[in-house]
């Protein structure tokens, strides 16, 4: 049997007269990883607020690690860990001074709290730089030294929001591990994040945020299902060439000026095969192939095109 850690019902807030969420229904389960999706403005850091008990919302109900977030807010904020969007550590103090003040705040003791710091330093590899002052850490370490606070309290429920924005892609990478090792113990992740290749990495479900609204959710798999397909791209320098890949290949899409064919694909080996096989046929050969998959500008093309202005308004406003 699953146990629900999360579960939000028709949130809504707004700011002045700007509605930023505007009835929102969350469900994740325990021990799972949910990715909520969104460009610039969209509300994620909002939702992240709400849930995590730092602001309130205006309407609708929620429940974390079972307790209502309004009326037990103190046993909301017991179970749960909060990674905000811009860095909790203090620059001026060592990375270690700052695992001791979060241990202090969860009222550690001083010999349980140096004993958890350590370990924790440890699992994030910055052993070698506790003694500095964290001003001097990098963005990916300072990052690890976030989440590494965020985990003294030991929380049942992680709330991280957008861990990898500004890190490298082998800190990414490095994060990524961490969040799965993470859940591999059991624990809950609910994070935002910009990027779909990262919620497409790691959450077992993504919704997506759009107009206060999620204007999608599902798995990696089932969003990508909603949106146009992939496509390949061939481009010829040799303009006879290119004519006669367009003979042969009568289904692409022609761009003559750019001398290049754009066909519908699934980006599979099989798929390439066939086509590749009809122009050797035809002696022809390209000079660029590009495969193009589909990413999160098709994703939010596909599922906010229609929503975000009115087609007249845009003509108009063009
Ligand atoms: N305290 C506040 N007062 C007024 N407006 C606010 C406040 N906090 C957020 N907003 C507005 O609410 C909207 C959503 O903000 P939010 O920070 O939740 O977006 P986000 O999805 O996290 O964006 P980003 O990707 O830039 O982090 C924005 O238009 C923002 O300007
Ligand atoms: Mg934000």
């Amino acid at each position: 049997m699953t146990t629900t850690a999360i579960a939000a019902n028709g949130l809504r807030k707004s700011y002045g007269d700007k509605t930023v969420l505007d009835g929102i229904d969350l469900t994740v389960p325990e021990g799972t990883i949910f990715a909520l999706l969104g460009p610039n403005g969209a509300g994620k850091t909002t939702a992240v607020k709400i849930l995590s008990t730092l602001i309130t919302a205006d309407g609708g109900r929620a429940q974390v690690a079972g307790h209502d977030l309004t009326a037990q807010a103190q046993s909301v904020r017991a179970a749960i860990g909060v990674t905000g969007q811009f860095s909790a550590v203090d620059g001026l103090i060592t990375g270690e001074e700052n695992m001791l003040l979060m241990a202090d705040l969860n009222h550690l003791s001083k010999q349980e709290g140096r004993r958890v710091a350590a370990e924790l330093l440890a699992r994030f590899d910055l052993t070698e730089a506790a003694k500095k002052p964290a001003s001097t850490y990098s963005g990916g370490m300072k990052r690890r030294l976030d989440i590494a606070m965020t985990l003294v309290g030991s929380p049942r429920i992680i709330f991280l929001d957008e861990p990898t924005t500004g890190l490298d892609p082998r800190s990414r990478h490095n994060m990524w591990q961490i969040i799965r090792e993470l859940v591999a113990d059991g624990v809950t992740v609910f994070l935002t994040t910009q990027y779909l290749e990262e919620a497409d990495q790691l959450a077992d479900r993504i919704a997506v945020l759009n107009n206060g609204k999620i204007a999608a959710e599902g798995t990696a798999e089932e969003l990508k299902r909603m949106i146009p397909g992939g496509h390949i791209r061939l481009r010829f320098t040799d303009p006879d060439a290119y004519r006669s890949a367009a003979t042969t290949l009568h289904e692409a899409a022609r761009d003559d000026e750019a001398l290049a064919l754009q066909l519908p694909s699934d980006g599979s080996q099989r798929n390439l095969r066939t086509i590749l096989d009809r122009l050797d046929a035809s002696g022809i050969e390209a000079d660029e192939l590009t495969v193009h998959t589909p990413d999160l500008d098709d994703v939010f093309f596909a599922l906010t095109a229609t929503t975000t202005v009115p087609a007249q308004q845009k003509e108009s406003a063009r």
